[in-house]
């Protein structure tokens, strides 16, 4: 997974540069480049790699954030990648043969290697593209200097519409400052930008694709706060009749109920489809996307869940099961969304973009779909029950303890979820496990090194003194409140992030995540 930012027009190459990388950091982040007339690249976060970049640059610009696939994290690997009369950047992995005279170790030198020792013009090289993986390419062909050729396949890519200046990116995010105009394009689509016009093709002929409108109130601000994730565990509050606000179509509600549905997600979107599952009751079997098509069986339904509605592994099991015939609802945050696409009903989250790579405000929406399929929702209290989750103190923990993250019931996804952000940003093993199951094996751990976080109900207080018997250190979580899961949920936030800045760790971007895994 990797942020693309492509840009032909008159602005300064210098400040597009700078808001474009910091806009798509977020989806790679252990090297950066540029192509503006040379090629810079360099290991490292975009700040560092802005700080030393030559401002004599020129028109057009191609530039790249990386997350590896493949190839280590070395200068060598960055990109853009240059071949003969052929210098690209790629999102995606494909599998190409080696070329003679590489200089990388990256599949993406091996594609722009490809095309350079391809005949005929470049948009035949394209239709003729023949790469057996995921890409999103945007090329600068340098018998062609006025023109930036691109090419997708599941892997988003977006131009970016402006009066007289053109961009092409991985997200809107990229270009938001310039213009609002956008087209998402579709899997097999290729052509050019030039700073006026652009052209789209498939399979050989020209295409029309609908031009939409971003809504600029989804801006993505920092504001007063030391990191994004902060900001985004506030705006649980603060954008609470926001995400209340947005509807469950009505036909959904009927469908979810009355029908055996198949639910994919990955990441925190599992976490959050296991807790629909306990708190509605409805008859839900929830997979990890990856998983799913070793265990479809020609669903109705299938319910996706997913904030970015890219993720790849849920998009290949939703179109997998979109094959067999299934009708597809989706969970996202993003309408423009190739999940989005792909759904006959989408239930939207509603919550701006987020820009912690661990999610939390669409977490935060995602359970409140549960919530809101039960008709249990009471803005008051679900308020008071955040403020909760804001005020109890969180301590810092021990880096050698072994942490868990136990509860039973509909508390057990969101001890996963807990176990899943401490994981991510404070890089300790933890583990969520259901409170019943520990007896099954991982009580043999809870000796004095263990750390447990232990969220209480009635029917769990038995674990509970097994484990303290044992010697285990366990913070009790006890939030009394109707809505005690959701108080928790900000809670856990809470730990995980302040764990994650005591030791001086990014907790936007933690090491080797991504926010968007648009790979297998
Ligand atoms: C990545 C992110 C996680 C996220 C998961 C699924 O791993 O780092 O925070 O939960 O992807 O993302 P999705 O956009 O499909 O919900």
């Amino acid at each position: 997974m990797c942020g693309i930012l492509v840009y032909i027009g008159d602005r300064d190459p210098y400040e597009v540069i700078c808001n474009g990388l910091k806009a798509v950091e977020y989806r790679g982040y252990d090297s950066v480049g540029v192509y503006a007339g040379k090629i810079f690249k360099k290991v490292g976060d975009v700040d560092s790699f802005l700080k030393n970049l030559d401002r004599n640059l020129s028109m057009p610009i191609i530039a790249h954030t990386r997350w590896a696939t493949h190839g280590k994290v070395e200068d060598k690997n960055a990109h853009p990648h240059e071949y003969g009369d052929v210098i690209l950047v790629h999102n995606g992995t494909v599998d190409l043969p080696p070329f003679p005279n590489l200089k990388s170790d990256t599949d993406s030198e091996r594609i722009a290697a490809y095309l350079d020792n391809m005949e005929g013009s470049f948009l035949d090289r394209l239709k003729n593209l023949n790469l057996n993986g995921t890409y999103a390419l945007v090329i600068f062909y340098k018998k062609d200097k006025d023109k930036l050729y691109f090419a997708k396949k599941d892997t988003p890519l977006i131009i970016g519409i402006g009066n007289n200046e053109m961009f092409l990116s991985s997200d809107i995010a990229a270009f938001i400052d310039y213009t609002t105009k956008y087209i998402r394009l579709e899997d097999g689509d290729y052509g050019y930008i030039t700073k006026n016009e652009y052209k789209i093709y498939n399979k050989g002929m020209e295409v029309k694709r609908e031009i939409k409108e971003y809504d600029k109130k989804q801006d993505a601000k920092k504001g007063n706060f030391p990191h994004f994730m902060l900001k985004e565990i506030h705006d649980q509050l603060e954008l609470l009749p926001e995400i209340i606000s947005q509807k469950i179509p009505e036909d959904v509600f009927d469908i979810l109920k009355n029908n055996r549905i198949d639910v994919i997600a990955a990441g925190s979107s599992y976490n959050a489809g296991l807790f629909i599952k306990y708190l509605t009751n409805y008859d839900l079997s929830v997979y990890i996307s990856s998983e799913y098509s070793y265990l479809m069986r020609n669903p109705e339904y299938l319910l996706a869940i997913s904030q970015s509605g890219e993720t790849l592994d849920t998009i290949k099991a939703v179109k997998l099961a979109k094959s067999k015939g299934a009708k597809i609802i989706s969970i996202t945050n993003y309408l423009g969304s190739t999940l989005a696409s792909l759904s006959d009903f989408i239930i939207p989250l509603g919550v701006g973009i987020e820009k912690g790579v661990a999610a939390t405000k669409t977490f935060f929406s995602t359970i409140l779909v549960g919530y809101k399929l039960i008709n249990k929702i009471n803005i008051e209290k679900i308020r008071a029950a955040i403020l909760e989750g804001m005020n109890k103190n969180v301590e810092v923990i021990d880096q050698d303890s072994k942490i868990f993250f136990l509860g039973k019931g509909i508390n057990y996804p969101i001890a996963l979820e807990g176990a899943l952000k401490f994981k991510e940003l404070v890089y300790c093993h933890a583990e969520g496990l259901p409170a019943g199951e520990m007896k099954h094996g991982p009580l043999s751990l809870f000796d004095k090194q263990a750390y447990v976080l232990f969220i209480k109900s009635e029917d769990s207080i038995y674990n509970y003194e097994e484990i303290k018997a044992r010697g285990a250190r366990v913070n009790l979580i006890d939030f009394s409140n109707e809505y005690s899961q959701i108080s928790t949920l900000v809670y856990f936030q809470r730990l995980a992030y302040h764990n994650a800045v005591y030791r001086n760790q990014d907790p936007d971007k933690p090491r080797f995540l991504a926010k968007s895994v648009t790979v297998e």
